[in-house]
């Protein structure tokens, strides 16, 4: 738990409401929270959904680990304590897009299950889609598209997800998507499809 530090402090309501909000986008916001091991197509995946909902007219946008951690969590590493808060503050990134009623795709390992539980807890019912980007590590190494596998087995990269540091797999995610049997379009179609029928958003 991350203790409240400022005092004197007052929560300010706006007069625009969720439902106007849905009435503005024709969409209800919600976090698709894209989880699994490096290489395993979160960050692709989340770029082609993010592209077929814009196509249909539907606000979307992601946050992605590696690009989160140029900016806003430059000063996180790997450690996990580090993780943790890497987590701790994209949920809160991802409430703060998810208020403003957009569909807000996150591409993070987020090894650690309470980390997600928490940010689970974090967003209202229906708010949060657990989705696990699952894929053998072997293939993920094969893969190996950043090269880092190499360097985690030649103790280059420390501290790494599924070689040195560990990696929980979700017990409940709302969806799994096992991207060494699915193709990328098949991936991204089955995410979409799980926003349409649940009625986030309207082709
Ligand atoms: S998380 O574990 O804190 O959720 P995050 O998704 O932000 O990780 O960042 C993972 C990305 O950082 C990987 O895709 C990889 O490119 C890079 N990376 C660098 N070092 C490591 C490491 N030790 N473990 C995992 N990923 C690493």
């Amino acid at each position: 738990m991350t203790v409240q530090k400022a005092t004197n402090i007052k929560w300010h309501h706006g007069k625009i409401t969720k439902d106007d909000r849905i009435k503005l986008l024709r969409q209800k916001g919600v976090t698709i929270w894209l989880t699994g091991l490096s290489g395993s197509g979160k960050s692709t995946i989340a770029v082609e959904i993010e592209h077929a909902l814009i196509e249909n007219k539907h606000q979307a946008y992601i946050l992605d680990g590696d690009n989160i951690r140029h900016g806003l969590n430059k000063n996180l590493g790997f450690s996990p304590e580090d993780r943790t808060e890497n987590i701790r503050r994209i949920g809160e990134v991802a409430k703060l897009f998810t208020d403003a009623n957009i569909i807000t795709i996150t591409a993070f390992i987020s090894p650690y299950r309470q980390d997600r539980d928490n940010v689970r807890k974090l967003l209202k019912d229906g708010e949060f889609v657990e989705v696990y980007i699952k894929c053998p590590i072997d293939v993920c190494e094969q893969r190996d598209t950043k090269g880092l596998y190499k360097k985690a087995r030649a103790g280059e990269v420390k501290e790494f997800t599924g070689i040195s540091a560990p990696y929980e797999e979700p017990l409940n995610p709302e969806l799994t998507i096992d991207t060494s049997t699915m193709t990328v379009d098949e991936s991204t179609r089955a995410i979409v499809q799980y926003l349409e029928q649940k009625g986030y958003v309207k082709f």
